[in-house]
């Protein structure tokens, strides 16, 4: 149980590296909170400052509502798993997961019952008895979350715990780290570089990039309403398209004018526009590629032209890469039959449609979105 509160959060590394800009952010009781974002963006040392392993430059944290800015790490009442094991080697999995009580004096029963309860839980009980060294990565990774369970902690941080395991290890991983967060009932900071991991765990997601906080919002929101084109390109694959754009002025209201044709907005998105005063200028246009739909080359509406590049069957999709006049596209067909694919070979003609209410605005310059973006 625990709730955790990041006012101004800062880190300065030898005075002049900022590693982390200032963060605010609430965490509620049990939230499952993933930081996500490409490498030396912060996420680590965001981490690590909550654990009490970095000292914070600047800003406050509360934990329960209380100041730990000064608390050592052994009394936060945290446990982190980390991507490298840091297992004992000459110690079976039984004695690595009792370590930490076994220094701290708990009795032999008590000892005994948590790590067969936490073996349990992460199926590992067949183990106990072996040393690291006869594990596999995965098998080694649990015990770590078994060490870390035991001491059920307020709060149970992870950084890339899953970065060292196979793609298909990975998967099943991320379903027990789920299991695990429902079954344990406890805060969960979790940090990864992988989209992927970030959607399918997050209750809430907070996207950062450079140090700074791009955006804090649930999968849907920022997968829906991203905050800039940053967000939007690094939120969901294959990535989303981006298309140099113009907002323009139409019949009283608002169009978008891309690769020749014009594309008349929603009357949601028109209000949104208004609302804000937003004047006619230059854009990035966003759509993501299962947007797109294909149509026949002299269809009505907003319809682009190019040629197939190449595709890519995915067993219940197929990505076709569009050349459109130099401009790569990417459109993702769903539920495709095996032998359309045929339809596609380097150089067949392609059209498809832009639809409004799928589309994102962007201003140009910034990469902001026009467009509200709930937090
Ligand atoms: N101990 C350190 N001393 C100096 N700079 C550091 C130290 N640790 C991290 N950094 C720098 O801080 C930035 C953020 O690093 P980190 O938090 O590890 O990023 P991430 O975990 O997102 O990959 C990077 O530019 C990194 O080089
Ligand atoms: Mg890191």
């Amino acid at each position: 149980m625990a709730t955790l509160t990041l006012k101004g959060l800062k880190k300065v590394y030898d005075r002049h590296v900022v590693a982390v800009q200032g963060m605010d952010l609430e965490i509620r009781d049990k939230e499952f909170i993933v930081f996500v974002g490409p490498s030396g963006c912060g996420k680590s040392t965001t981490l690590r400052m909550i654990a009490g392993l970095e000292r914070i430059s600047e800003g406050e944290l509360y934990i329960d509502g209380k100041l730990v800015n000064q608390l050592p790490s052994k009394d936060r009442d945290i446990a982190m798993v980390f991507q490298s094991y840091a297992l004992y080697p000459h110690m079976t999995v039984y004695d690595n997961i009792a370590f930490g009580m076994k220094i701290r004096h708990a009795s032999k029963e008590e000892i005994d019952r948590k790590v067969r309860e936490a073996a349990s839980i992460l199926n590992i009980t067949e183990f106990l008895n072996r040393k690291p060294k006869a594990l596999s990565g995965g098998q080694r990774q649990r015990v770590a979350i078994g060490r870390a369970i035991v001491r059920e902690p307020k709060v149970f941080l992870m950084d890339e715990p899953l970065s060292n395991l196979d793609a298909k290890l990975r998967n099943q991983m991320r379903a027990e780290i789920l299991k695990l967060h429902q079954r344990i009932d406890t805060t969960f900071l979790y940090v990864t570089h992988d989209q992927t991991e970030a959607m399918t765990l997050g209750d809430r997601i907070v996207i950062m990039k450079d140090g700074f906080v791009q955006q804090i919002g649930t999968p849907s929101q920022v997968f829906d309403h991203p905050a800039n084109t940053f967000v939007a390109g690094f939120i969901g694959a294959p990535q989303m398209n981006f298309l140099d754009a113009e907002l323009i002025r139409q019949d009283g209201g608002y169009a978008v004018s891309v690769a020749g044709v014009c594309l008349p907005l929603t009357q949601e998105q028109n209000a949104a526009l208004d609302a804000a005063g937003t004047p006619p200028q230059p854009i990035t246009l966003g759509v993501r590629p299962e947007h797109l739909e294909l149509c026949g080359p002299d269809e009505e509406g907003a319809v682009l032209h190019g040629t197939c590049d190449v595709f890519e069957l995915m067993g219940s999709s197929i990505h076709i890469h569009v050349d459109c006049g130099g401009k790569p596209i990417v459109l993702v067909r769903l539920t495709a039959e095996p032998q359309e694919s045929r339809n596609y070979y380097h150089g067949t003609p392609i059209s498809f449609r832009l639809l409004s209410p799928l589309v994102h605005l962007f201003e140009r310059s910034s990469g902001r979105n026009l467009l509200p973006v709930q937090n």
